[in-house]
């Protein structure tokens, strides 16, 4: 079968083999799937080039819906045939993250499908990027990684909440918890940031600046729900504007950069809250002081994979684009062959690329 591999960090590009197989059983609490879509997420191009962690040989890609294929012997609440939404990061049920509120933080099932080899080529095992590698026409990987949905709506439309959508749209509502009527920058405007946009707008944020460093991004994002936009050069008058120059309520920086960061902490009101959403490396440092740090009392918070509760959010995400409320339509700015995968990372700092859905 067809997979996209990544042979070693600092490559610039994926091996688009066909001559990719599964290796080892469908466990039993294991599902087969066949992919449908899978989403170009910026995290996959990190993982490339050594900003994320990932073990070489991996087949990458974590964005990604499909149909179950085969089901482990002791899986009872999924069968052939079920459309579900990949989740990186599964909740196992079971441990103190998932039993107290907190199932994004799961690493039970994350840690144990990393490390088992899922793929082989030319007498080589390869790796599953996040234990689910999207970027292969047929992936394995356990039960809890995948989540039953209706099937009314398109893969390609389910594919963006597995990653991208769920990230962006939980970070407005779950981690930052958005007031109405608040004022709100976004730093970062592709597939991640627009869905903060969005999730900014559902919670009915007044006034939603969108800021990036590429112009053709930011006209863009008002049609998701930014009322005005900034480059970096321009968010302090943009600011000025908005906000008399106190600062936003939320800043959600959604680049993954230490220097992206400290811009949003500056852009935040005293006492408002700034959102780290963006992905960034072990080694980018970021400097606050310790008088800012208690004097402005900000909060500053992380959102890992939007402090999502996939049991309840994929159903809520769902809900609010059959209202007509969240546009994923339109997120999707092209669609791609695996074969183009590599394309579709030189895409990501296209003008008009917003989220690239990769189709099977
Ligand atoms: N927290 C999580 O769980 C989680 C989940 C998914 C993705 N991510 C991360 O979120 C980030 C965004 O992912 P994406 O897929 O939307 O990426 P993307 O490449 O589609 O978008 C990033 C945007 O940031 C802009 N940008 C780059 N440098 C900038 C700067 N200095 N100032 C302003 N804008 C700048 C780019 O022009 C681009 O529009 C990545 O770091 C990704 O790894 C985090
Ligand atoms: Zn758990
Ligand atoms: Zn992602």
């Amino acid at each position: 079968m067809q997979a996209a591999v990544l042979h070693g960090v600092g490559d610039s590009s994926l091996d688009v083999r066909d001559d990719v197989e599964l290796v080892g059983e469908v466990g039993p609490t294991d599902v087969k799937v066949k992919m449908h879509a899978a989403g170009v997420c910026h995290s996959d191009l990190s993982a490339m080039s050594g900003i994320l962690p990932v073990m070489p040989p991996s087949v990458l890609g974590h964005e990604g819906s499909g149909e179950i294929v085969e089901v482990g012997s002791l899986v009872t609440d999924l069968a052939v045939g079920d459309r579900v939404i990949i989740t990186w990061t599964p909740p196992c049920g079971k441990c103190r993250y998932c039993r107290h509120g907190q199932p994004n933080l799961c690493t039970t099932m994350l840690m144990q499908s990393m490390a088992t080899p899922r793929f082989g080529y030319e007498g080589t095992e390869a790796f599953a990027f996040l234990g689910v590698a999207t970027f292969s026409e047929y992936s394995v990987m356990a039960q809890e990684a995948v989540t039953k949905v209706a099937d009314d709506v398109p893969y390609d439309i389910l594919s963006l909440l597995g990653c991208g959508v769920m990230t962006g749209v939980g970070a407005a509502i779950n981690t930052a918890r958005i007031e109405p009527a608040s004022s709100v920058a976004v730093i970062g405007v592709g597939g991640v940031g627009i869905s903060a946009i969005q999730g900014a707008r559902i919670a009915g944020a007044s006034e939603i600046v969108a800021v990036d460093a590429i112009e053709g991004k930011l006209e863009a994002s008002k049609r998701f729900g930014a009322t005005k936009v900034a480059t970096p050069d321009t968010l302090q008058e943009v600011s000025q504007e908005v906000t008399g120059g106190e600062g936003f309520d939320y800043v959600l920086e959604c680049v993954g950069k230490g220097v992206t960061i400290r811009s949003a902490f500056d852009a935040t009101r005293r006492g408002g809250t700034t959102v780290v959403v963006g992905a960034g490396a072990n080694e980018d440092m970021v400097e606050f002081s310790a008088f800012e740090l208690f004097f402005s009392e900000k909060r500053l918070l992380g959102s890992y994979y939007g402090g999502a509760d996939v049991r309840r959010d994929y159903d809520r995400l769902l809900d609010l684009w059959r209202a007509g409320r969240l546009d994923l339509e339109s997120m999707i700015t092209s669609r791609l062959k695996l074969e183009q995968v590599n394309d579709g990372f030189e895409a990501l700092t296209d003008p008009g690329t917003i989220r690239q859905v990769i189709e099977y």
